[in-house]
């Protein structure tokens, strides 16, 4: 079994990064610029948020967040979003999911304007990255992408089983794994809480995503020996004997599985931090996209 370290897979990503922002800076250009919205203070987000902050600051890419109460109505939030659009030196603009249960997400995501949506999440993004046309991919699915990439794995004509619908992950996970790129080429099973015989799928794929949300969802009897495993899950779990009281665990029991697959992404240092830097790389492509727009 090999692990594949996103740790050190998104320090490369980071470090190519930080080399393109300087040079652009000794050659007079503006910096990028990333701005965040978070509503309310769930602790998970603030925790993303935070990350995604010191990131930036690592690759010298600017950084601004607008953190607004729990109780922010959904106008006073468009008209943050709308603020933020009008400021033509802001390259990137996310709005942390999820939001507060009196605001509409989808509502919302529609007023981020699409150039900026380094997320990848607005309506027209979505189809593009369908229609295989140049946009912001979803950076969890873009940083799995790069994680295949990095690492040589040959995804073509392979069965590649999603577990989760997310329109975060899941969703634009099994489109990018289908789409005619490499990595890609991949046959898709995009299974959810209503399959049926989802154990039984899992024998069968050469790929699992797991993203479905539950701690150790994915046993070792569910994989087939020499698997490719990405645990996209993210749980604090207690226990009792580590100093902090607790663990960080995956949706994949890693211990088990680990024995049986040829690669796997452990939980922490796997997918996260490669979605922040694929969230920083979007960045810097919407900054270039501008200025080739402004020629
Ligand atoms: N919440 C969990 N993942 C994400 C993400 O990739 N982007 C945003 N905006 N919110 C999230």
């Amino acid at each position: 079994m090999k692990l594949i370290d996103g740790k050190a897979i998104s320090a490369e990503i980071k470090a190519e990064i930080k080399t393109k922002v300087s040079k652009m800076i000794d050659a007079g250009e503006r910096t990028p610029h990333l701005a965040a919205i978070l509503v309310g203070s769930d602790p998970a987000s603030q925790t993303y948020v935070a990350s995604k902050e010191r990131a930036c600051k690592a690759c010298g890419i600017t950084s601004s967040l607008y953190s607004l109460p729990e109780n922010t109505s959904e106008e006073e939030l468009i008209n943050t979003i709308e603020f933020i659009n009008s400021d033509s030196e802001i390259d990137g603009l996310i709005v942390q999911l999820p939001l507060p249960k009196h605001i509409n997400e989808d509502k919302i995501i529609q007023h981020i304007n699409p150039a900026i949506d380094v997320d990848g999440f607005h309506p027209l993004n979505i189809g593009k990255m369908v229609t295989e046309q140049p946009t912001f991919l979803p950076a969890t699915p873009m940083g799995i992408m790069e994680l295949l990439k990095r690492s040589n794995i040959e995804t073509a004509g392979k069965h590649a089983v999603v577990i989760g619908r997310s329109n975060i992950v899941g969703t634009p996970m099994s489109i990018l794994l289908s789409r005619k790129t490499e990595p890609g080429n991949c046959t898709v099973t995009l299974c959810h809480s209503r399959t049926k015989n989802l154990e039984e799928i899992c024998q069968t794929a050469d790929i699992i995503v797991a993203a479905i949300g539950k701690p150790n969802f994915v046993t070792a009897k569910m994989v087939k020996a020499g698997a490719i495993i990405i645990d996209v899950g993210i749980h604090r779990v207690p226990a009792e004997n580590t100093k902090k009281g607790y663990q960080i665990i995956g949706d994949v029991d890693f211990l088990n599985v680990a024995e049986k697959c040829s690669y796997i992404t452990p939980v922490p240092g796997g997918v996260g931090p490669t979605t922040i830097a694929s969230l920083l790389l979007n960045t810097l492509k919407s900054y270039e996209n501008k200025k080739i727009n402004h020629k």
